[in-house]
C-alpha cells in the first residue's frame, strides 16, 4: 500500500513537474516559428514560381532576415491588392513583393530602408510604338491590379486602367489586341519580352524604390531588417542575389514557364 502511495506521489510530482516545464516552453517554441513572408508571385526575378516554391529576390531577402532572427522562412503568396492588408491583419511579419514605397503605403505601414532603385516603362508592340505617357493617353492600357501602374494610369493620364491579376496576363492581352499598352515595373517588363522580339519596352515613367514591408509599431525588428538589407547591400551581396535570380527568372522565361 505504502509502496503504490509512493508511486503516486512520484508521478504527481512527474506530471506537475511537466506542466510546471510547459509555460517556459511554449514561448521557446513560438521564437522557433518559421517567419512568415507575404507575396505575390508572378513578378520575376523578385518573386516567381519555380515549381510549387516561391523563389526570387525578394525570398533570398526574407531568408536572410529569418537567418538573422535565428528562424526559417514559410512563404504565402496571395493577390497583389492583398499583400499589404494581410500585413497589417497580422497574417505575415514580412511582406516583400516588389513593393514601391509610396506615401499613401507609409501610412498603413513601416517600409525598411529602400534595396532596389526601379521605375516603370511601356510595354508596346513595335508594329504600334507607345513611348511616352502622352502617347498612351487615350489608349486601353493593362496594369497589375493594385500596383503604382494602376496609379500612374489614374493620376497621370486621368483614366481608367484595365486590371489584370499580373503582369504576364497584361501582356497576353496586348498579344491578343484586348488592350493597346501594358505598363509594368522595369524588371518584370523585361522577362516578359525576353523572346518577343515584336515587343518592346520605353524608358521609365516614374523612379520607384523597393522596400520590405513590416506592420507599423515594431522598431526592433525594423531595426533588424534595416541591418540586415544594410549588411547584404554593403558586402555586395544583394548584387549577386539581384543577377543570380535575373539569370534564372530569364532561363524559365525562355522556357516559356515563368510568371503564368
Ligand atoms: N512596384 C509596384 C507596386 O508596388 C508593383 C509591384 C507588384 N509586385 C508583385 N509582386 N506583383 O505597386
Amino acid at each position: 500500500m505504502k509502496k503504490i502511495a509512493l508511486t503516486l506521489l512520484a508521478s504527481l510530482l512527474a506530471a506537475a513537474a511537466a506542466f510546471a516545464d510547459e509555460p517556459a516552453e511554449a514561448p521557446a517554441a513560438d521564437a522557433q516559428a518559421p517567419v512568415r513572408m507575404i507575396t505575390e508571385a508572378t513578378f520575376p526575378p523578385y518573386e516567381f514560381r519555380q515549381g510549387t516554391d516561391v523563389v526570387g529576390i525578394d525570398v533570398e531577402i526574407c531568408k536572410a532576415i529569418a537567418a538573422e532572427l535565428g528562424r526559417g522562412l514559410v512563404v504565402e503568396d496571395v493577390e497583389f491588392d492583398s499583400v499589404l492588408p494581410s500585413l497589417i491583419a497580422g497574417k505575415a511579419e514580412l511582406a516583400a513583393a516588389g513593393i514601391t514605397v509610396t506615401e499613401d503605403r507609409k501610412m498603413k505601414v513601416d517600409f525598411s530602408v529602400p534595396y532596389v532603385r526601379t521605375g516603370i516603362v511601356l510595354v508596346y508592340a513595335k508594329a504600334a510604338p507607345c513611348e511616352d505617357g502622352a502617347s498612351a493617353a487615350g489608349k486601353r492600357i493593362g496594369v497589375q491590379n493594385g500596383t503604382t501602374s494602376a496609379d500612374y494610369v489614374r493620376e497621370q493620364l486621368g483614366q481608367e486602367p484595365e486590371m489584370f491579376d499580373s503582369p504576364a496576363s497584361a501582356f497576353a492581352a496586348l498579344k491578343q489586341g484586348k488592350v493597346d499598352v501594358v505598363i509594368a515595373d522595369i524588371d518584370p517588363a523585361k522577362n516578359l519580352i525576353k523572346g518577343e522580339p515584336d515587343y518592346d519596352i520605353s524608358d521609365f515613367l516614374t523612379v520607384e524604390e523597393y522596400a520590405v514591408a513590416i506592420k507599423k509599431g515594431q522598431p526592433e525588428l525594423l531595426a533588424t531588417v534595416n541591418k540586415v538589407i544594410e549588411g547584404l547591400q554593403d558586402s555586395g551581396r544583394l548584387d549577386e542575389i539581384v543577377d543570380e535570380w535575373t539569370a534564372k527568372a530569364d532561363a524559365l522565361q525562355s522556357a516559356g514557364e515563368a510568371a503564368e
